[in-house]
């Protein structure tokens, strides 16, 4: 079915079959359409349906609170062509950069499963074939047992892997991660379209950087970590990761960080927020290399960051609020300019 875009670039065709949606079918040709979490939430990927049909497989994405439905606007990581149609585009519709990873379909088997705390969970994907990501990126994931896709970063970095890994905590509700926590998923097989995100830390830009990140939106800081730690990309720059957990109880993937500053020469400094208790000592008892401090992580960063931002690239992630404050620290107080302020809208 032939899809017509029509955008503030000019129009722009595709393929597109019913049993894709309409954003993903563009993105695996290599067009730029618009879009941030990719599964129904953010509302980034509005478009009008102008002519032909199109079809909504979740009724209830809150996503569709930005869409005006009478005016026939739909969103198109949640409709599925029906037969050729127009749409329009309120945005800029490009074919994505050379340099950008297309995104494709994958399929992966669940293979290792990790408790890390009472509500974060970890786990391994074996992918059918390699795929080729930027630290920072994320995928959509589907399984037989849930309807719909979820939208979680890599936690892994490496040019080209057939294994992924990510991490999850557990939401009240949340039907993907109820079935993370409550179901036996080892040798699960999981739908995976990715690699999905500009959140991405690019070394070529010779940037220091600060990653502010609360729960599991640590998984991208973690990956950017690895990329950096990496053929001494910080014996010239320094990152700065600021990790916000509730106590000393939700920490995880502290002994992974530590690794990651020994690494680093002394340019990667990782610190721990706990907001609700004060730290037993300045530094984590059993990985040293690991500064803990109190408070919420984006006023503990912006204490500990005051006057250091020069040359600086900043990644945010976690629950909307922590972003919000974040984004305005990097805004108000960095004085970061917005194409180096990144953030995936998820939540
Ligand atoms: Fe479709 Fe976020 S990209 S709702």
């Amino acid at each position: 079915m032939k899809v017509t875009v029509q955008s503030k670039t000019g129009i722009a065709e595709y393929e597109s079959d019913p049993s894709d949606n309409l954003l993903y079918a563009g993105l695996k040709q290599g067009l730029g359409l618009p879009y941030e979490c990719a599964t129904g939430t953010c509302g980034t990927c509005r478009a009008r349906v102008m002519e032909g049909e199109v079809s909504l497989a979740w009724d209830e994405a809150p996503g569709l609170a930005y869409v005006k439905r009478a005016k026939n606007e739909v969103l198109l990581c949640q409709a599925h062509a029906q037969g050729d149609c127009v749409l329009r585009v309120p945005a800029k519709v490009e074919p994505l950069h050379e340099t950008v990873n297309i995104p494709a379909d994958f399929s992966g088997r669940i293979d290792t499963v990790l408790r890390l705390t009472h509500d974060v969970i970890h786990f391994e994907v074996q992918l059918d074939r390699s795929m080729s990501f930027a630290a920072g990126q994320f995928a959509a994931i589907s399984c037989e047992d849930v309807v719909g896709a979820r939208a979680y970063s890599m936690v892994n970095y490496a040019e080209s892997t057939d294994r992924l890994v990510f991490v999850v905590k557990r939401k009240p509700g949340g039907r993907f991660s109820d079935w993370l926590f409550e179901t036996e998923v080892s040798g699960k097989a999981l739908r995976i379209l990715g690699p999905l995100g500009r959140a991405t830390f690019r070394p070529e830009e010779s940037k220091n950087f600060v990653c502010i990140a609360g729960g599991s939106g640590v998984a991208g800081m973690m990956s950017i970590a690895q990329h950096a730690t990496r053929n001494g990309y910080l014996k010239s720059y320094t990152g700065h990761i600021y990790f916000g957990v509730r106590t000393m109880e939700d920490c995880f993937y502290t002994a992974e960080f530590a690794e990651q500053v020994r690494r680093s020469d002394g340019n990667l400094e990782v610190t721990i927020a706990l907001s609700n208790e004060e730290p037993p000592q300045p530094t984590h008892p059993a990985h040293p290399e690991i500064r803990l401090a109190t408070g919420f992580v984006h006023e503990v960063a912006a204490r500990d960051m005051a006057g250091r931002y020069d040359n600086m690239v900043g990644f945010v992630a976690g629950p909307p609020p922590m972003v919000d404050g974040a984004l305005r620290m990097l805004i108000m107080e960095a004085r970061l300019p917005a194409e180096f302020i990144r953030y995936d809208k998820f939540g």
